[in-house]
Formats: structure tokens, C-alpha cells, sequence
């Protein structure tokens, strides 16, 4: 955790660099560089989506708009897809091998090809998915984000594409906000493991080469994009300056010092700075501060929205000088090759420095090196692996460890497997809905694109004999209106629930992407809450399934039902670890990476500060603010039982900056059939300078435990991870007592010196 600090007496005093600098890359970059013109340097900053090179049949490029855009603009990058939708590995290889052989026709250096890469090969058709990130973040398991980091470096790459837009790492806190899925959860601690491991999974060990296997991330969105005021997508966010650097930008800090090579800014703004525009965030805190010689791409257009949007430039030119000062290297400008004149006359008017210009150029240069692609534009390579059984197995088991147990009145699951069953819900049916936003296409079409897969009514009826299914609702909207639904039948389903012994309703959420995910009301839809408490009222127990890519609040209907599961966006196996779950055939073991809020006007994080609520501290001004949550972070039942005993701290319990705690925990499965546990260690600040949280996540392992066996979990948590950051913006770690807590178990530590750090990072 605590960074070498090479020299403290300047102001330019630099850290280690976050990459290790490797000489044969330097000069490589210095020699093309060097034979440049300003136009092929402005050219290489910008980059266009492929729907600016398609033909008339939109399947493929036309060679005259090749001519323009590589030939006479010098463009530099390519992104996104035909026609919004995702094409096999040879078609998507056919096309970005011409792109390839013209860019170094002309200018003798790579394009390079980016893709929204989000849970696998989310835009090949015939590649492999993996479960959301926000289902992996359910898992507590690291594995799986390596195995989804792998595959997908692995099958993108196979298409020659070397570049995913991969891991999203912005804090998931807000369920309003409609990209919660697209992260590993709310916590920060849980972020910087999963999306750590991810990117070093996507780009191997040695970030100045990577391999024919492997791929640059950009990690995004850089930063606090997650929790804008409004919960809407792409509108502002004002976050304390203190929250901003403990909880947002670590897992980012933890992912540039991992090696990730590019970063995609945060499309909306923070305490009124657009982020595009932030100066010192984007250079401040990650090109000098972390000594990062990586790349920083734009989001989609947001050059313009400076100007057109959040008016701090009067036009194009002030926006892109804007951006580019900020420290912005390559603008995403998707249907604009112009904005490379308007770079060009920018550089030579001087409103953009010619060093910041060769700054931003090295950076993107200097990817394309470490990636081999003046090497390698294009390459031979035996990718026996792809959409291989491996990779379908890791995708169920991740499914089947990220299905959330969050209910199970009476023991009424597993299911014994003899029941009439009736299969109900908009969401019973569909692999749309199963693998969310980002499947085959942007909104998301996997009934379109994957129908050799099985939805959950499919996996039902393959496990069970007697299954039966009426909809009852069923969504209908227009495109962008996806959560549109209508009943279409809710008296035949609860005719058809009177003829079974149980009820599977499938509800929750229609798949959706970024501003079409905007909703007004977090409330489950009307019409599906109208269909559970018709079945409720038949008197025949309901399981509710809940599919959905954020907590949508069911208050009203969750006593009615006895058993609940989550399966948030659990991708093609969804459905068949579904049925195996509730049949028993496999145990449950994922536990809640946000918090389920029950009210909708308390919306919760489950790190919130003592003060807040009563139920953690006695003489709590807010006395009527009682923490009440349908389920807090964290919760997730299993079929068998857990014991923890013999919570200890087996390292001394006085501590100080510089020191690790050690600890250990006992967890016996007490039950009669084998488990998995995610076993979950806090710490709680019990006095600090500033409110201390009431607690927070400093380790996490997911372990296996047969009947009646023990098995001991160690924990390391280096004393810093304990520090905060102050109202001065610095890191301070404070004297006093400690509770660390683990399944209900706690021990104290005591802090025996306070240390404030004068380095930004720690
Ligand atoms: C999204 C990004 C995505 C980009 C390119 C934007 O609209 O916000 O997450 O990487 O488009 O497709």
C-alpha cells in the first residue's frame, strides 16, 4: 500500500512511476515521434466510431471513407460497432485488419481498435459472457473477475481487437442511477479487489508487453460518475473532496499502480468542474501525483457537451482546449474527424501547448508500443480456447455463486421437485432481461443474438416435470421506454397459481444501458407488483425471483412472498443455475455487494456514519432515523448453516502506522450439506476527527466447508487501510480504539499513535 516516494524536496518531487518505464518502449515512441507532423500528432488523438467507415449495407467498410478518415484525416483510433450490434470474431478480424493495413499504408503506425468489453466478449456473437459485474461482486470471489478478465482479453483479441473499455469500476451507491449493474457494488474496498484483478487479468504481468492473449483496459469512469444528485445518467454529482480520495479513487489508484495503461474520464461533473475539464484530476491526481505515463481517452462525445451541455466553453474550439489542457489525450469524438483540424489550429494559434500535444501523442504512441502492434498491426495467432467449454463452465459457476438467497420463509427452498409448478412474470422467458445491457448490443438483444441458451422458464422446465407457465405481464415498450410493461393476463395466472402447489415470479427489470435506464421511480412497476399480490392471494406460497440490474424497492410485496431470490444479471447460465439452486441440486452462497433499500426515500449504503442512525450508537441525534433496509450488504442465505467462533487478533493489539493486523476467524459449517461462505471482516472507527463510518470492508475470502468441518480464515489489514481522510484532504490515521468484527464476532485494537500523511496518496 505505501508508495516509494524517490525524492520529497521539490515540488516536482515524483513517486515511483505507476508503470515501470521500460527503455526499448521509449525509444520506439521518441523515433515515430520525432517524424511526425502536427497533423498525424492531432490525428492520433482522436478517435471515431467504426459507423463513420460502414458502406451502405452497414456490414462493411467503404473503402473511400477509409481513404478520408485514415488517409486524409490521419485518425488514430476506432471504436464501437456496425449497426449497434455485435458480429462474429472473423467478421469483426476482417474488418479491423483493412482498417490496419491502411493505417500503416499511410502513416506507418496502428490504428488501434477499442470495444465496450464489459462481461466477456459482450460484442461478438459467437464469443463467451460471464455474469454482470454486479453478480461477480455477489460472488466475494476474485477468481471469477480473473476468469472473466481472461476470456475476455483472450476472445477480443481474437478479433483483433486489443483494446476493452473494461473493468466499470464507479462506486454502484445510488440504485437510481442506471449503470449500478455495470459495477462491482457499492463498497470501495470490494471494487479495488474485483477490478484490480480484472484489469491485471486483462493485460497479463507486464503491462510494456502485452501478449497475443492479452489486452489494454480502460478503466472508467474516472471518477465518481456513479452518484449523480439527480440519480440520473450523466448529470452532476457534488461529492466531499475527503470522500473523493478515500472511497472513489482508490480502486482507481489501486488500478493505475496495477499497470492499467488507459483510463475513460467520467462523463458528468463533480462539485460544478466537468470532469472532462478537471485539471487537477486528470493531471493533478493521476499523470503527476501517481507518476502514470498511461492514456486518457474521453467518453463518448463529451468534448461537446462541455459547450453543448454544461456550457463551460462558448464553442468546439474552447472545449477541446479545454479538454486537452486538462490533460485529456485522445477525445472519443464519434462522428467528427474535424475535431483533428480543430486540434491542429489549436496547436499552432498556441491555446494548446506543443508539449501538452507530444505529452498526449507519447501516451497514445506509447500503448500501441507496449500493446506490439507496430509489430504486430495485425497477427497470426491459434485461439483454440474461443467460446470454449471452459469458459461456459467458469460463466455458470460464476452464475451459480452470485444468485442471492436473500429470503426463505420456513425452509421452502430447494423445492422437492414434485410440485406443479407455475412459472410467471415478464421476466420468466427472457435472455434479455438475463444478461442485461451490453449483450450482443448496446441496450442489450440476447434473445436475438444467443436463443441456444436457456431463460429461466427453459431451465425450470428442463430440471422439473411439472412446470407450467402463464406471463401475467410482459414488457412492451418502445425503444428507450424498456421498463414499459403491461398485464396481459394476471386473472389466468392466478387461475393457473390455483392449480399449483408453488409460484415462481419472475419480475424486475427489462434490460437497458446509460440514459434509457433513467427512471423516476425505484419502485418495482405497478403492474408487476399487481401480479405478486394476486398470486400471494391464492394462498399458494410464491418465490419471487428478482432479475434486475439494481435494487428495485418491493416494501410492499416482500411479506407476502416466502421465499426471495435475487439473481440481479446472472447472463446466459442464469437460468440453468437458477434451477439448480432452488432445486438443491447446488447450494446458494452469494451475498448482497449493495445495500437493498426498502423505503424510498432512505436510500442507504450500508457505510454510512454513526450519526445517521440509531441503531448503531446510542445518543444518535437523529433519533428517528432507524437503519431500515429490506436487506443490508452483505446478506445472502445459504442451505446450510455457518459458526464463527474464535474471532482473534493474532498480532499485538496496540498498533501504529506501518504495522499489519493479523487475525483469524473460525467458520464451521454447523448445517448437513456443503456450502460456500463468504467470509467478511470490517473494521469500525470508534472515535475519529471526522464522523467516523459506522463500518467498512477491509477483507473478504470465499471458502468451501463440508458438513461439520472447521476451517480457519486468516486476515492481513496493513494499518493504513484503517487511515481516513480528513477535512484538509489528508490522510491521517488516528490514535485510539478499534473494533474489528467478522460474522457477528468482534475485537478490539488500539491505535497507539496518530499519523498524517503528507503525501496525497498512501
Ligand atoms: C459510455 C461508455 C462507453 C462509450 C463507448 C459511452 O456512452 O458511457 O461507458 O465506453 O460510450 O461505447
Amino acid at each position: 500500500m505505501a508508495m516509494a516516494v524517490i525524492s520529497s524536496c521539490s515540488r516536482e518531487a515524483k513517486v515511483a512511476p505507476s508503470i515501470p518505464q521500460d527503455s526499448d518502449v521509449e525509444a520506439k515512441v521518441e523515433s515515430v515521434l520525432k517524424r511526425m507532423s502536427l497533423k498525424e500528432k492531432a490525428g492520433q488523438m482522436v478517435q471515431l466510431s467504426i459507423v463513420t467507415l460502414e458502406d451502405g449495407t452497414r456490414e462493411a467498410i467503404d473503402p473511400a471513407k477509409l481513404d478520408r478518415i485514415i488517409g486524409e484525416y490521419k485518425v488514430g483510433s476506432i471504436l464501437n460497432v456496425m449497426h449497434d450490434m455485435a458480429h462474429s470474431r472473423e467478421h469483426t478480424a476482417n474488418m479491423v485488419r483493412q482498417i490496419q493495413e491502411k493505417s500503416m499504408e499511410v502513416l506507418g503506425i496502428p490504428c488501434i481498435y477499442g470495444l465496450d468489453m464489459i462481461h466477456g466478449a459482450s460484442y461478438l456473437t459467437d464469443g463467451s459472457f460471464y455474469p454482470q459485474e454486479i453478480n461477480l461482486g455477489a460472488t466475494f470471489n476474485r477468481e471469477y473477475a480473473r476468469m472473466m478478465g481472461e476470456a475476455m482479453a483472450y476472445e477480443t483479441r481474437a478479433a483483433q481487437v486489443p483494446w476493452v473499455f473494461s473493468p466499470v469500476m464507479d462506486l454502484g451507491r445510488d440504485p437510481r442511477w442506471p449503470r449500478q449493474w455495470e459495477s462491482w457494488g457499492e463498497d470501495p474496498y470490494l471494487q479495488s479487489e474485483m477490478s484490480r484483478t480484472e484489469t491485471v487479468a486483462i493485460q497479463g504481468d507486464d503491462p510494456n508487453h502485452i501478449d497475443l492473449e492479452h489486452a489494454a483496459v480502460s478503466i472508467k469512469h474516472y471518477m465518481g460518475y456513479g452518484v449523480p444528485a439527480s440519480g440520473k445518467d450523466r448529470t452532476p454529482a457534488y461529492i466531499a473532496l475527503n470522500d473523493l480520495r478515500e472511497k472513489y479513487f482508490r480502486p482507481f489508484k489501486e488500478c493505475f499502480q496495477a499497470g492499467a495503461l488507459t483510463t475513460m474520464v467520467n462523463s458528468a461533473s463533480i462539485n460544478g468542474v466537468p470532469t472532462h475539464a478537471n485539471r487537477t484530476l486528470l493531471t493533478g491526481w493521476i499523470k503527476d501525483e501517481l507518476n502514470w505515463d498511461g492514456m486518457i481517452v474521453t467518453d463518448w462525445a463529451d468534448i461537446d457537451n462541455l459547450f453543448t451541455r454544461d456550457h463551460v466553453a462558448a464553442d468546439k474550439r474552447e472545449a477541446v482546449a479545454l479538454g486537452i489542457n486538462a490533460g485529456i489525450d485522445m477525445i472519443m469524438d464519434p462522428y467528427d474527424p474535424e475535431c483533428v483540424n480543430v486540434i491542429v489550429d489549436l496547436a499552432e494559434s498556441g491555446e494548446i501547448p506543443m508539449s501538452r500535444i507530444d505529452d498526449a501523442v507519447r501516451r497514445i504512441l506509447r500503448l500501441k508500443v507496449r500493446l506490439g502492434l507496430f509489430d504486430n498491426p495485425t497477427w497470426e495467432y491459434d485461439y483454440k480456447d474461443f467460446g470454449c467449454e471452459r469458459f461456459a463452465k467458469e460463466s455458470y459457476d460464476a452464475a451459480l455463486e452470485s444468485e442471492v438467497l436473500l429470503k426463505n420463509e420456513g425452509g421452502l427452498l430447494p423445492l422437492k421437485g414434485t410440485e406443479r409448478i407455475l412459472v410467471t412474470g415478464p421476466n420468466a422467458n427472457s435472455l434479455r432481461t438475463l444478461n442485461g445491457g451490453w449483450s450482443y448490443t448496446w441496450q442489450g438483444s440476447a434473445d436475438d443474438f444467443a436463443p441456444q441458451y436457456n431463460t429461466i422458464l427453459e431451465a425450470l422446465q428442463n430440471r422439473f416435470p411439472n412446470v407450467k407457465y402463464v406471463p401475467g405481464v410482459v414488457y412492451n415498450g418502445e425503444w428507450g421506454q424498456w421498463q414499459k410493461d403491461e398485464a396481459v393476463g394476471i386473472a389466468q395466472a392466478v387461475a393457473a397459481a390455483r392449480a399449483s402447489d408453488v409460484v415462481i415470479a419472475c419480475v424486475g427489470e427489462n434490460s437497458y444501458c446509460e440514459t434509457p435506464g433513467n427512471m423516476d421511480d425505484l419502485n418495482l412497476s405497478a403492474n408487476q407488483k399487481d401480479l405478486v399480490k394476486a398470486l400471494a392471494a391464492t394462498g399458494k406460497p410464491v418465490i419471487l425471483v428478482l432479475n434486475e440490474g439494481r435494487p428495485r424497492i418491493i416494501g410492499d410485496i416482500e411479506p407476502l412472498v416466502k421465499a426471495v431470490v435475487d439473481v440481479m444479471l446472472p447472463s446466459n447460465y442464469g437460468g440453468d443455475a437458477l434451477a439448480a439452486l432452488i432445486s438443491g441440486d447446488e447450494n446458494f452462497s452469494g451475498k448482497l455487494p449493495f445495500t437493498y433499500s426498502k423505503h424510498i426515500n432512505a436510500l442507504h449504503t450500508y457505510d454510512y456514519k454513526v450519526s445517521e442512525h440509531r441503531e448503531m450508537m446510542e445518543g444518535s441525534y437523529n433519533y428517528d432515523a432507524v437503519m431500515d433496509v429490506q436487506w443490508p450488504f452483505g446478506h445472502g442465505l445459504s442451505y446450510t448453516e455457518f459458526k464463527y467462533s474464535d474471532l482473534s487478533l493474532d498480532s499485538p493489539a496496540e498498533f501504529k502506522a506501518g504495522d499489519v493486523l493479523k487475525l483469524s476467524v473460525k467458520v464451521t459449517n454447523t448445517g448437513s450439506r456443503a456450502g460456500k461462505e463468504a467470509v467478511l471482516l470490517y473494521s469500525s472507527d470508534l472515535v475519529a476527527s471526522l464522523i467516523p463510518d459506522v463500518k467498512r470492508l477491509r477483507g473478504f475470502e470465499k471458502i468451501s466447508i463440508e458438513p461439520g468441518e472447521s476451517k480457519v480464515v486468516e486476515f492481513e489489514v496493513p494499518a493504513e487501510e484503517l487511515a481516513f481522510v480528513g477535512a484538509d484532504g489528508k490522510w491521517r490515521l488516528e490514535k485510539g480504539d478499534f473494533r474489528l468484527s467478522c460474522g457477528g464476532l468482534g475485537v478490539m485494537a488500539k491505535c497507539t499513535e496518530t499519523k498524517v500523511w503528507e503525501t496525497p496518496n498512501i
